[in-house]
């Protein structure tokens, strides 16, 4: 049944619109954003719809199609619904955006996501991004999509307590449809790269890792990297790890723990290879891209740890296949999908002999979507 329709038989009257917001992969400049680098992220056709109509009452109500239960939310207090187990990130929107002097009005909504859970492709950000943008097109305000964006990664920040960087929300209301975003993370400027695949296409391919600690890891990683700065700020005037050069950062190594080094070059070589992956995509070179993204997953398996043995299983086997250019992981890591440019013609192949080499290996299966990238934020 259509969503409108769905909607409907919901609520009782048909939606005044839909919004949607992208799910996104990063391309490449992984665990950068929070470093002041540059990120390469693409939305994709994977995304979060919501059909919505004001209720002229002071609640949100807020439903999905494959769930029974429906979130109420108080306009008047947005902060407690922080352990919703559903309705707690379009929650999180309405607190920030009554923080930020948004006008608020009561209405209902209905959800639905084809960003699949926990899979690295930003479902919440996609779930935020639509919510805000409904939230703001229902009250009358047709709202700045990077405003938008910065709203509800605080959201995310001070409501679900997931210490997140710009790039997901960003790509997930910006995102351009055959174009990757080149963004800058310190300065927010950002550029449309045209993604020209020629014979290729990106392949994701999700582990299935069942959900494990991603938080605490991530936010570890970023304590991590803020030892790393405040170490190399003795050597000169840095804001941000992105800014350090590789030579400076070799030349305080003796200075820095081990762990601390490793985590600190993988930042420093990565910012590096988003510039090489931008240069190579505006000179077509499409096997040099590949080899950046292999190397970006090397990097973050041995210098961020943040791959693990599902994520490599997926890697390595992309890497043995005929067909595959380049493989990485997308995302925080831990779980969720490597992202991998394959020949067109080679894509039945691969799935075929990726799954059933990480099946073999991990005991469960990979699943596989075939890339469209897509525009970020959508009135239908
Ligand atoms: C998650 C975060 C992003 C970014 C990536 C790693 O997706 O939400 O802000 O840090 O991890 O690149």
């Amino acid at each position: 049944m259509q969503l409108k329709q769905q909607f409907q038989q919901r609520f009782g009257a048909l939606p005044q619109a839909v919004y949607s917001a992208a799910g996104r992969v990063n391309l490449i400049g992984e665990h950068i954003d929070y470093c002041g680098g540059c990120v390469l992220p693409a939305a994709l056709s994977l995304k979060c719809r919501v059909a919505v109509r004001k209720n002229s009452t002071r609640f949100l109500r807020v439903a999905a199609t494959d769930l029974d239960p429906v979130a109420v939310i108080d306009l008047e207090a947005t902060g407690n619904y922080r352990g919703l187990a559903w309705g707690n990130y379009q929650a999180g929107v309405a607190d920030e955006m009554r923080k930020a002097g948004y006008p608020l009005v009561g209405c209902d909504l209905l959800y639905d996501c084809t960003v699949p859970f926990g899979a690295g492709l930003s479902s919440s950000a996609a779930i935020e991004v639509a919510t805000a943008y409904a939230l703001c097109r229902t009250a009358g305000v047709e709202p700045d999509k990077t405003a938008l964006a910065v709203l509800c990664k605080q959201a995310e920040n001070n409501y679900c307590g997931v210490n997140c960087g710009i790039m997901d929300q960003f790509a997930s209301a910006n995102g351009k449809a055959g174009h990757a975003v080149l963004l800058n993370c310190a300065t927010l400027e950002a550029r449309e790269i045209p993604l020209d695949l020629r014979d290729c296409v990106l392949v994701l391919s999700n582990c299935n890792k069942p959900h494990n600690l991603i938080e605490s890891k991530y936010n570890e990683r970023r304590g991590e990297v803020e030892t790393a700065l405040a170490l190399l700020q003795t050597a000169g005037d840095y804001s941000a790890l992105a800014e350090v050069p590789l030579s400076v950062l070799e030349q305080n190594k003796q200075h820095m723990p081990p762990v601390i080094f490793r985590r600190a070059r993988h930042v420093v070589t990565e910012c590096a290879r988003v510039e090489a992956a931008v240069r190579a995509l505006g000179s077509g070179d499409l096997a040099a891209f590949g080899q950046l993204l292999n190397a970006s997953h090397r990097s973050l398996r041995d210098d961020y740890e943040v791959t693990g043995r599902e994520l490599d299983a997926l890697a390595e086997a992309a890497w043995a296949h005929p067909a595959c250019l380049g493989s990485r992981m997308t995302g925080a890591g831990f779980g969720g999908c490597t992202v991998s440019l394959v020949r067109k013609a080679g894509v039945p192949a691969f799935i075929g002999e990726v799954g059933a080499k990480y099946l073999a290996e991990i005991g469960y299966p990979a699943s596989f979507y075939v890339a469209e990238v897509a525009d970020g934020i959508v009135e239908e």
